[in-house]
């Protein structure tokens, strides 16, 4: 496993390696590194000769400097987790002036309406951080494939459009997310919870489940309705959003239209810190 740090130094192994034909894998992380970010680089190591992770906590993404600030910072066991997979890796662990030239500003993209949904209302300009960085880090790997869990399911889809729009499309491909036993969808901000509210947040997932089986019998309406009610002066957590969307468009739905893929996708509020699920509802 190779660590490196600079653009001059990462641009020159890649040239080497596509020079001698290898086919590159990318799983692009903040960093904080669970299972869930494990199974990535695996399912990549499995399908390519050689994987880029970048370990990069993009500060241009972050809507609230609160959430920046306490974003956890766990580069050492980053490195050693990745290490004890024994794959062909390479960490890309840039500093923020090194990946954006001393000028950390977002470029603003339009990606067919899919930024206005959801997250895109609820953390202004997220998907413009989010967009600018990848889009930084794929010119710099030229990665033949990149994997994103499905737990960001608007992100996967906005890289995919990304990718559509760039002069060197590569292959976005979407991972099943990775859950804790209990059920709540792995993420470096579960860290932050404490280990009786990390417990109980199985409700998340318990509920999504629950409305998954009302979608063959029950409106969108009622059960967003029903939802809504289930948080309503639940101890621990705050319902920010819940909505049923079309899976590839991310319009909110009212309808449903036969032949439709749907999700449900919610953001939760556990004092400061923000989780976000989603479920296939009928696929
Ligand atoms: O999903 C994430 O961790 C980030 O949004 C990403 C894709 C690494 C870009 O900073």
């Amino acid at each position: 496993m190779q660590i490196i740090k600079e653009k001059a130094a990462l641009t020159g192994v890649i040239s080497t390696l596509k020079s001698k034909g290898f086919h590159i894998g990318m799983v692009p992380t903040m960093g904080a590194l669970h299972e869930g970010h494990l199974s990535l680089v695996r399912q990549a190591a499995a399908i390519c000769d050689v994987v880029v992770v970048s370990v990069f906590i993009n500060p241009t993404q972050f809507d609230k400097a609160t959430d920046l600030d306490n974003y956890p910072r766990t580069l050492g066991s980053d490195t050693s987790k990745l290490e004890e997979l024994n794959l062909n890796l390479i960490v890309f662990t840039p500093t923020a002036a090194e990946l954006y030239n001393d000028n950390i500003t977002s470029e603003h993209f339009q990606f067919d309406g899919l930024e206005y949904e959801m997250e895109g209302k609820y953390r202004v300009g997220h998907f413009d951080g989010v967009g600018t960085v990848v889009k930084k880090l794929f010119e710099l790997v030229q990665p033949d494939k990149a994997f994103f869990g499905e737990k960001d399911y608007q992100q996967l889809l906005i890289i995919k459009k990304l990718s559509q729009l760039s002069h060197h499309p590569v292959e976005v491909i979407g991972c099943p997310i990775s859950r804790e036993n209990n059920g709540l969808a792995r993420s470096s901000r579960n860290e932050r919870l404490s280990p009786e509210i990390r417990l109980e947040a199985s409700f998340i997932h318990e509920t999504l489940l629950k409305a998954k089986d009302k979608f063959g019998t029950e409106s969108v309406n009622q059960i967003t309705q029903w939802l809504e009610n289930e948080f309503k002066g639940h101890p621990y957590f705050k319902l920010e959003y819940f909505e049923i969307a079309d899976s590839e468009g991310l319009k909110p739905v009212t309808k449903k239209v036969g032949g439709k893929n749907y999700r449900a996708f919610i953001a939760v509020y556990s004092e400061d810190i923000r989780l976000i699920d989603n479920i296939a509802l009928n696929y």
